[in-house]
């Protein structure tokens, strides 16, 4: 077996992958042989050969312009949106109210990442976020979906990607929580695949062991394979879903506890403009602000990532002066059913985009494991959002950072979306909340509400009494008040 493997490696020039075969155990050897096994050389090959042509989305800044879009109820911007078709709030609550009372919509949070950047040696989500509580991210997303389901009387499946760098934690995990409340024939955790990472300058796979390869997940537009894949008996995660009647997605990722889980408003626009897949997304604060732009081009909506945009399209101005191109996306979207199956049947839905990053590896002359301090390795991610041009009249939502994003990516100390950060951003929402339901909330004092106690202020406005004082740090959960 290992020769046939090594003249395959051969054509591709990866055989160094066997440098330390005659020094590994069995099990060791079996290990590699699963990991090759699992590997597409001629696609890994291809990928490394286009790695410098020029991003596809380069090609549509030229004729891009803003998407049809709605405003959220929050936002308070005053610039005009021009939608696909004209929904107001109250339309867009009622259709997406009754999409949840009808169990009509499912949930998925992508919880792979491996949160470099964070420093937290867990998966992301079992960061503690809360500013009182100290609830973790998981936490804040399972109660918005336990809460859901107990006002609309229909229960939320839950999906939750992980990648093998956060499996086994998060299963354990949420098993020790006993899933924050939810039944667990309703909470569905599946494993996205992998990709290896190669040299920058060779096009090599690297070797994180002498047995193992170094890789990666596959970005979290790995959500598409891993949905679809089918188990031994023939079912996906997806077709379980529809299977209950579900035919929509809503999709966020694991680190910005502020989302709006299904938020009927969100769900209404989706529905009532006919879309199949809707986005949220912010309004540029500046011409060159480092999110992805969402645009329409041909009757199509593409992200095009702020280093492809040039510069001159990034300035252009409607007449009133405003941007142009002002759609930033938050990562927060919904799909319908249908989309995902229909694209996860053609290769090429998803194309994969290349990240020079550090990659440590193991010195194939010496067996040492080398840190790199420069980029010295390609990995490759698909996105999501790509799917956004294979999707039926596309809408965004605009929505407003202080009610809606504040994602945690960065460590301790850092100037902005670090632990710091988000837990003001926190307060300040719920503060806000509390003062509009009429509540005394004296300045700096940290409020916390759990979303199974309120999950919007119209929620919060039912349950304070007008003129209840908060002075010291409070954490509201259900329907009693705690005071610590
Ligand atoms: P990021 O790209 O911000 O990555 O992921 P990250 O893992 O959180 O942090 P860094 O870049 O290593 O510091 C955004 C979201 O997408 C998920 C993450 O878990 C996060 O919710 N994601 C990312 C996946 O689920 N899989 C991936 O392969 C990549």
């Amino acid at each position: 077996m290992k020769d046939n493997i090594l003249s395959n490696l051969k054509q591709y020039g990866q055989e160094h992958l066997f440098t330390f075969w005659d020094l590994l155990s069995g099990l060791e050897q079996h290990e590699l042989i699963d990991q090759i096994q699992s590997i597409d050389f001629a696609l890994i090959a291809h990928l490394y050969e286009q790695r410098n042509a020029p991003a596809e989305s380069l090609t549509i800044a030229d004729r891009a312009s803003d998407p049809p879009a709605y405003k959220f109820s929050t936002v308070t911007d005053p610039t005009p949106c021009k939608p696909r078709k004209s929904v107001s709030v109250q339309e867009a609550v009622l259709a997406g109210d009754e999409m949840l009372s009808r169990g009509k919509v499912g949930a998925i949070l992508v919880a792979g990442g491996q949160g470099t950047r964070l420093g937290f040696p867990h998966p992301k989500g079992m960061y503690p976020i809360g500013p009182v509580s100290e609830a973790t991210l998981f936490q804040f997303h399972f109660e918005k979906i336990l809460a859901l389901s107990q006002r609309y009387g229909s229960q939320i499946p839950y999906c939750i990607m992980t990648s093998p760098a956060t499996h086994r934690e998060t299963v354990d995990f949420l098993e020790q929580k006993n899933y924050f409340g939810l039944q667990r024939d309703h909470v569905f955790i599946f494993c996205q695949g992998t990709m290896p990472a190669v040299s920058l300058e060779t096009g090599k796979i690297l070797l994180d062991s002498k047995n193992r390869i170094a890789l990666s997940p596959d970005g979290h537009g790995g959500m598409l394979a891993a949905i679809t894949r089918k188990n031994e008996n023939g079912m996906s995660v997806l077709d379980s879903l529809r299977q209950r009647g579900i035919e929509y997605l809503f999709y966020n990722q694991v680190d910005n506890p502020l989302v709006r889980i299904c938020s009927p408003e969100f769900l209404g626009y989706h529905l009532l403009s006919g879309s199949e897949l809707t986005s949220q997304v912010i309004r540029k604060r500046f011409p060159t602000d480092k999110v992805g732009n969402i645009v329409e081009a041909d009757g199509r909506l593409y992200v095009i990532e702020y280093s492809d945009l040039p510069d001159e399209v990034a300035r252009q101005t409607n007449s009133d002066g405003s941007l142009k191109i002002w759609a930033g996306s938050i990562a927060v979207h919904l799909f319908n059913a249908a989309l995902l199956d229909r694209t996860s049947k053609i290769t090429t839905s998803l194309p994969f985009h290349i990240a020079r990053k550090k990659v440590p590896f193991i010195d194939l002359q010496t067996g040492e494991r080398m840190k790199p301090d420069k980029e010295n390795a390609i990995k490759f991610e698909r996105f999501i959002f790509d799917l956004l041009p294979s999707a039926e009249n596309a809408v965004v939502v605009e929505v407003d950072p202080p009610n809606h994003y504040a994602p945690l990516k960065n460590a301790s100390g850092s100037s902005s979306d670090s632990p710091e950060t988000v837990k003001r951003d926190l307060v300040a929402m719920y503060a806000d909340w509390l003062r509009k339901a009429g509540a005394v909330v004296v300045a700096e004092t940290p409020v916390e509400i759990s979303p199974l106690f309120a999950d919007s202020p119209e929620t919060v406005l039912q349950k304070i009494e007008k003129n209840t004082a908060f002075n010291k740090p409070t954490y509201l959960k259900n329907s009693t008040r705690h005071v610590e």
